[in-house]
């Protein structure tokens, strides 16, 4: 086994990305110079944003959002699960203290936990988290099987899965009691494409627990 001094300096320091740090806030405060300032005061996001960890989708960087203008919650798959308090807890800050407007849940075509269902394969611990995607493919496994082949499965699932995930956030006590108290809140369902680099909307949009039911079942219609 190789001594801990062995590892490159280059490993303890990541010099290339504190010089592009450096570079990103002095671009930043040249276009506006008390922007980082601004910031400190407050926070007043309009958008909360719940997507997969995949490095290829960047919440803000794809919607041209800079600091401050979205709240973000990423984990594998973008799964909103009735017992993940990390993602609970997000959800009631963003809506309670933060009081942003709209939650999108943003899938991505291509998405690896998503694969890993799709094929019954195993990769470990994150199986377990992973149990929530099969839930859905069980759920929908007849109009996956009907598609025939494994591409149009697989991009349909990951679809599925937002639609699913959108209706979990809908049915969170948080969106549940926003919606009674008559705070607007829109919860939309999109999806990205990491070869083209575009979002399109699933066409599901809820902002009252009576819209739920039809919009989950239209789109699930397709
Ligand atoms: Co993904």
């Amino acid at each position: 086994m190789a001594p801990w001094f062995a590892i490159p300096f280059d490993m303890r320091e990541l010099r290339h990305l504190f010089a592009n740090n450096h570079a990103w806030a002095g671009k930043i405060r040249a276009e506006d110079p008390e922007f980082f300032e601004k910031l400190c005061h407050q926070q007043v996001p309009h958008y909360f944003w719940i997507g997969c960890s995949d490095s290829r989708v960047p919440a803000n960087q794809i919607t041209g959002l800079l600091p401050g203008e979205m709240f973000v919650h990423r984990n594998v798959a973008n799964v909103v699960a009735s017992a993940d308090l990390n993602c609970l807890s997000a959800l009631q800050f963003a809506v309670d203290v933060l009081k942003v407007r709209h939650v999108i849940v943003c899938g991505h075509y291509g998405c690896s936990g998503v694969r890993t269902v799709l094929r019954g394969e195993r990769l470990g611990l994150v199986d377990h988290w992973l149990r929530h995607v099969q839930e859905v493919h069980a759920r929908h496994s007849a109009q996956l099987a009907g598609l025939g082949d494994e591409t149009r499965a697989f991009d349909r699932l990951c679809e599925l899965n937002v639609i699913e995930q959108v209706s979990n956030v809908c049915k969170a006590a948080t969106v549940q009691d926003a919606w009674s108290r008559g705070q607007p809140l829109a919860v939309h369902g999109w999806i990205y494409a990491v070869s083209d680099g575009l979002l399109r909307d699933l066409g599901l949009c809820v902002t009252s627990p009576q819209e739920l039911a039809p919009a989950y079942q239209a789109a699930v219609k397709g």
